[in-house]
């Protein structure tokens, strides 16, 4: 019997084409339905798209919590997320119902560290501000003491979290002749880095950039202690979660010139609202959560999402599983 399965949004089209090659027609309510409108179900909607459904493929914008499964209903097989962070789905309420959850970890590292450096260069350099200021007339002349940025070269990038992107930012900072040294549970020789404690990590590093997962021991893990750490003239670039930053301590450090400048490419809450007073602050280049936001990528993440779900739906092990646990 075809399986039911919610797709929660268009999702590039190797993830679709693989569904259908395994679970064809896509015929709405029998076998596989898709979300097609640009935003996000709600949560109401969520729910009643979902229910019953033995396949759910979601994104970060979708709140999976045990709830839901519940609505959903005890034949779902497997939860697939287009995402490597999985902070959305409540983990322990799956892996109690026995739920396999997949996630796309490898297939997005270096288009997000990519975007890590470049937010990194960008914040130094002083980017977003030096446009701002040529598109409000104001470019007059070259001026020695024109917006002064930071150098790279012989500086320290401290990074915070060195798994698959913290290392594939460290392998990029070789290239501009950064010592890198980091903060992790785990000592991992990569890239000639060198483990250190967030104390020593915060003092010493010109850069410091965050790459851990969001959980309940990094929520705001950047707040006023953290900033109050850190060199007056570092800059803090955050591609991981918006939850894992203190936004309102992070505000009063730059406002406050604690520290040089920040550079965000995720918020709490995404989107950020438009009063939110990080937008008044020239040293804060905040980008909308596009960490992985190529095209090759988003098609592998796609791929990835589709090859979990269809493996779950099989009964087969998932290619890449976050709760392993439940095979036992
Ligand atoms: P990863 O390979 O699991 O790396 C995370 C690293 O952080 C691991 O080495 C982990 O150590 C470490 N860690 C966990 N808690 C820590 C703590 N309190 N202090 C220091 N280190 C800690 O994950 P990844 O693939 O690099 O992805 C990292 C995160 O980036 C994802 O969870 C996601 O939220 C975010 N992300 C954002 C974007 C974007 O578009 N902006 C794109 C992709 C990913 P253990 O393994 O020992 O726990
Ligand atoms: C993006 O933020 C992801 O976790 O894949």
């Amino acid at each position: 019997m075809t399986p039911k399965i919610f797709i929660s949004r268009i999702v590039p089209d190797p993830g679709l084409a693989l569904i259908k090659e395994h679970f064809p027609p896509f015929d709405g309510a029998q076998g596989v339905d898709l979300w097609t409108a640009d935003l996000p179900p709600t949560r109401a909607e969520l729910i009643e798209r979902s229910r019953g459904v033995d396949g759910l493929l979601c994104l970060l914008t979708d709140k999976v919590d045990g709830e839901l499964m519940d609505a959903i209903g005890p034949q779902l097989k497997v939860i697939s997320s287009m995402s490597v962070g999985v902070d959305h789905i409540d983990i322990p309420a799956a892996t109690a119902r026995g739920i396999p959850v997949g996630n796309t970890p490898g297939v997005l590292t270096d288009a997000t560290a990519d975007q890590t450096f470049a937010l990194l260069l960008a914040a130094a350099r002083r980017l977003a501000e030096g446009e701002r200021y040529l598109r409000a007339g104001k470019w007059v002349t070259w001026s020695p003491s024109l917006l002064l940025g930071a150098d790279l070269v012989g500086a320290t990038l401290g990074i915070v979290g060195f798994g698959r992107i913290g290392q594939a930012v460290a392998k990029r900072a070789q290239g501009f002749d950064l010592r890198v040294i980091y903060h992790d549970p785990t000592s991992k020789p990569a890239y000639n880095a060198q483990p250190v404690d967030l104390d020593t990590l915060l003092r010493e590093s010109d850069f410091v950039s965050i790459h851990v997962p969001l959980n309940s021991e990094t929520k705001h893990l950047v707040n006023a202690e953290f900033l109050a750490k850190m060199k007056p003239s570092a800059v803090l670039v955050n591609a991981a979660r918006g939850g894992i930053l203190d936004q309102n301590a992070l505000y009063h450090a730059l406002k406050s010139k604690q520290i040089f400048a920040a550079a965000l490419d995720v918020t709490d809450p995404e989107p950020l609202p438009m009063d939110s007073p990080l937008l008044e602050l020239e040293n804060c280049l905040i980008v909308p959560h596009l960490g992985s936001a190529s095209k090759k990528t988003r098609d592998m993440m796609s791929l990835l999402a589709a090859q979990n779900l269809v493996a779950g739906l099989k009964g087969e092990r998932l290619p890449n599983c976050f709760n392993p646990q439940v095979y036992g």
